[in-house]
């Protein structure tokens, strides 16, 4: 297929609501006209699902240019990187048939190592907070993030491969974290010395994927490669611009891109959001669309919301048009995607959010503060739904007025154009607009 034109140029694809907008497919399907796919942000709390030829494929850590043999697939500094789920995923997709190796995946030497503490941290976290928790993965993201900050308890990929300053720092650091586990949560001590080694060889069998990602971008850029940006979890997640605290730890929008990943914001011409056709989140906090009845629980079934990661059932809800207004314009986006717009085959009407009514005023955008958005109440605007199956759909045309209409609604409300419209989970089940 040649490359659509609207793709020229180096490319970021980012979800514009609370992750699972389904980033995976598209990512896969725009790798077929990339040279490099970059991962930039979170670590083994995103999961993105693939299906190739009929089989399915959930991966973590792994960029999903994997699943393509001619890209080069990095790990961006700005990912917390666990080496357990990243060999356990190499290993798991090697046995299919997936050659991956030190030529096509690279480990950024920047990227922070989460560490068994990290994961303990969460879990001890989440359970003392009780009903106010965040409702994490318990993937030790945040706690890892925490350390890079502190810089001094922090481990990065390059220290995996100097046993000496790893075994220092293991022992350093667990000593002191020992101390906190057991005064805060009378936790027992975590022994340093079987996770010296385990890290150590994690690092023996890591070494060779371990480069200078931000040095390989630049060669990229002047060898005119093609570059992909796989972003993970969405822009109301972002540490800073989503709906903090309910968000993760990471600059998960586009605007993570630049730092995570070690590029100057030229580099990027189209930034393609993805939404789903509807809403979900997963864990805690506001979601002023979320259908706690019937509605969400037929959208759950056939959507499958159910997280990659935990399995959680994810909460779900009408399309906020508000929300993702504020995601566009956030992070520049020049073009859009809408997926799983299949899942809302069936219903006879469908609500989209149009503006919030707050304090008996109303605010036709969307603020990401708590307070404001847990008292809001959306504004509907009723569209008709339509019957039948559409994932067979291969051309727009093809689709029932209805679901034609629900599109070019969205895509006035929220600013941008929709140039993607994804009815199933196989890659040729995207029609091109
Ligand atoms: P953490 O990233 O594990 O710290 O979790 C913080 C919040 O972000 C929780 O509500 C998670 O459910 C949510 N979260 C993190 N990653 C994803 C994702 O990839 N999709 C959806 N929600 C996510």
């Amino acid at each position: 297929m040649t490359t659509p034109s609207f793709l020229q140029g180096n490319t970021a694809v980012i979800g514009l609501q609370w992750g699972d907008e389904g980033k995976g497919k598209i990512v896969d399907f725009l790798a077929e006209h990339a040279d490099v796919v970059v991962r930039y942000c979170g670590g083994a709390n995103a999961g993105h699902s693939v299906k190739i030829g009929g089989k399915k494929y959930a991966t973590h850590l792994l960029p999903v240019g994997v699943f393509r043999p001619n890209v080069v697939s990095i790990i961006g500094n700005g990912v917390v990187l666990d080496p357990e789920v990243l060999l356990r995923e190499i290993d798991e997709f090697l046995g299919h048939g997936l050659p991956i190796s030190p030529a096509n995946l690279k480990v950024s030497y920047k990227a922070h190592v989460v560490m068994p503490w990290h994961k303990a941290e969460d879990e001890f976290r989440e359970a003392a907070a009780g009903a106010g928790s965040i409702g994490t993965t318990k993937r030790g993201i945040g706690p890892t993030y925490a350390d890079k900050m502190h810089r001094t308890t922090a481990i990065r990929v390059n220290d995996l491969t100097d046993e000496a300053r790893l075994k220092e720092k293991i022992d350093r650091i667990l000593g002191d974290r020992n101390k906190v586990f057991r005064a805060l949560y009378d936790a027992p001590p975590l022994d340093p010395r079987p996770i010296f080694e385990k890290y150590r060889d994690y690092g023996r069998r890591l070494a060779a994927f371990i480069d200078d990602s931000t040095q390989l971008l630049m060669q990229a850029a002047r060898d005119r490669k093609r570059v992909l940006f796989e972003g993970a979890h969405a822009v109301l997640l972002d540490v800073d611009h989503g709906t903090y605290p309910y968000v993760t730890s990471s600059n998960c929008s586009g605007l993570g891109l630049f730092t995570g990943s070690g590029v100057p914001p030229q580099y990027v011409q189209n930034y393609i959001g993805i939404v789903k056709a509807y809403s979900t989140r997963v864990g805690g906090g506001p979601f002023p669309t979320e259908q706690d009845n019937e509605t969400g629980q037929y959208i759950r079934e056939r959507g499958n919301e159910y997280g990659t990661t935990t399995r959680r059932p994810r909460r779900c809800g009408w399309f906020d048009a508000m929300a993702v207004k504020y995601a566009v314009d956030l992070c520049g986006i020049t073009q859009v995607c809408i997926t799983l717009l299949d899942v809302l085959s069936g219903l006879d009407r469908l609500q989209v959010c149009t503006g919030y009514k707050y304090r008996g005023r109303t605010l036709d955008y969307f603020r990401s503060d708590m307070d404001t958005l847990a008292e809001v109440e959306p504004i509907y605007e009723s569209l008709p739904g339509w019957r039948g199956d559409i994932s067979n759909a291969r051309r727009f045309e093809e689709l029932p007025q209805e679901a034609q209409q629900y599109v070019k609604r969205v895509e006035q409300l929220i600013g941008a154009p929709v140039r993607m419209v994804s009815v199933g989970p196989e890659r040729t089940a995207t029609l091109i607009r």
